[in-house]
């Protein structure tokens, strides 16, 4: 099948949507695991969200299963869920608290830190020192946890060096979960991607975002030679209060920040633009200062404000079903009800994810009809998925061409 996709892929139109079997092919989907979601760093969860010793959410991408933990040390670990002894699934709930990780099957029972500490009546030469939880590569970033299902874990320093200075203002280390979505939208995971990266779409199907988020290409798009001279302008009023915004991307194109200004007067995602939580998260040291926007691919899209953050995970469940889940993050310390009204801090992106849902489910369903032929983007108004696009193919292409040689070896 790679040399099929790796076909596929040399006969591309550049500035063109992909072929119909990019956006549903049972086996382009199943290579889309194996070559990308399988190798590279994937956003998992917020810290904040495993407050304490034992805390642990599970999550599943692909074939895999994975429950993330913190450990008696107060680090955050990732095992694969599943069982040492007869593999049974270890934590079966989305998330919980437990003081050991207890397996319902036999209950051998493991340390939070994944060793083996009780299994009843093994025989003599059982050594339980090698029978500890198989773990997952995880890493933390001011705040956000990543994992990687690979034996090898790509480089991650680049990334969360680049990063860093630009998160640690939103303090996300003291943030709480104040409301979390999950819906799984008829679409392909490229697709949902493809509709993030542009908002060439947003006049015509996001009346609430609107009110406050610009559809202004420069703000979505990528960056292309000169910086205008008004986001100039906000990078160094930003940058000079202490707190990273200029646009940065990453060389291969995995990932990007860039502190983008609202609509003149908007201050947060709210339908009047005003602050939706006054108790706030982190210290940007003005409310005018936009969205920290952040993208790290395949996974992720976020958004940082000046009162409060906005995680999303993109998490492909079918070749035709991707899971999108959102977090609306904010200070641990604030008051649903005194600092934040929930429904004025969740109406804006809840309409959003709505009608993007929708846009990219009817995108699906176009595609899926023989008449379907791809299109050409705008490069004025599709960059962002103009540069998507590139970073897929160019992953896949390099990633299948890579692995086909060592085959030949
Ligand atoms: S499968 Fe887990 S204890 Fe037997
Ligand atoms: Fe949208």
């Amino acid at each position: 099948m790679s040399t099929q996709i790796q076909e596929l892929l040399a006969r591309r139109r550049p500035g063109h949507a992909l072929e119909q079997p990019f956006y549903g092919d049972p086996d382009i989907y199943q290579s889309d695991l194996d070559t990308i979601f399988y190798r590279d760093w994937l956003f998992a969860i917020p810290a904040c969200e495993l407050p304490k010793a034992g805390n642990y959410v599970t999550h599943q991408v692909g074939d895999y299963r994975v429950v993330l933990v913190r450990g008696a040390d107060g680090v955050i670990r990732a095992f694969h869920n599943t069982c040492r002894h007869r593999g049974s699934i270890l934590c079966k709930a989305a998330k919980g608290s437990a003081p050991k990780l207890v397996c319902p099957y036999h209950q051998w029972t493991y340390e939070l830190d994944g060793r083996l500490i009780w299994a009843r009546d093994m025989d003599a030469d059982f050594d339980p020192s090698q029978h500890g939880l198989r773990t997952v590569h995880c890493r933390e970033v001011a705040g956000l946890v990543y994992i990687c299902l690979a034996q090898t874990a790509p480089d991650f320093d680049a990334f969360a060096d680049l990063a860093r200075p630009y998160l640690e203002p939103h303090d996300l280390n003291n943030a709480k979960v104040a409301f979390e979505s999950s819906i799984v939208e008829n679409g392909n995971w490229k697709l949902v991607w493809e509709n993030n990266r542009e908002c060439y779409h947003c006049g015509g199907n996001h009346p609430a975002l609107c009110r406050t988020f610009p559809d202004d290409p420069v703000v979505t798009g990528i960056e292309d030679g000169e910086t205008p001279p008004h986001l100039a302008a906000h990078f160094a009023r930003c940058e000079a209060a202490g707190i990273a915004s200029q646009f940065r991307i990453d060389a291969a194109g995995q990932y990007r920040l860039a502190r983008m200004p609202l609509k003149v007067g908007a201050k947060s995602y709210t339908m009047d633009g005003g602050i939706a939580v006054t108790r706030r998260l982190g210290r940007v040291p003005f409310d005018d200062a936009g969205s920290l926007l952040k993208f790290h691919y395949p996974t992720t899209w976020n958004h940082f404000l000046p009162d409060h953050s906005l995680v999303f995970r993109v998490t492909p469940v079918g070749p035709r079903q991707t899971q999108v889940t959102t977090k609306w993050l904010v200070h641990k310390d604030a008051v649903e009800g005194r600092d934040y009204d929930l429904k004025r801090l969740i109406e804006v992106w809840t309409a959003t994810n709505d009608e993007d849902r929708r846009v990219v489910e009817d995108n699906q369903m176009g595609i899926d009809s023989p008449a379907y032929t791809p299109g050409p983007y705008s490069s004025k108004q599709e960059s962002g998925v103009i540069q998507f696009v590139n970073w897929y193919c160019n992953t896949m292409t390099s990633r299948l061409g890579a692995r086909v040689t060592m085959a030949a070896e």
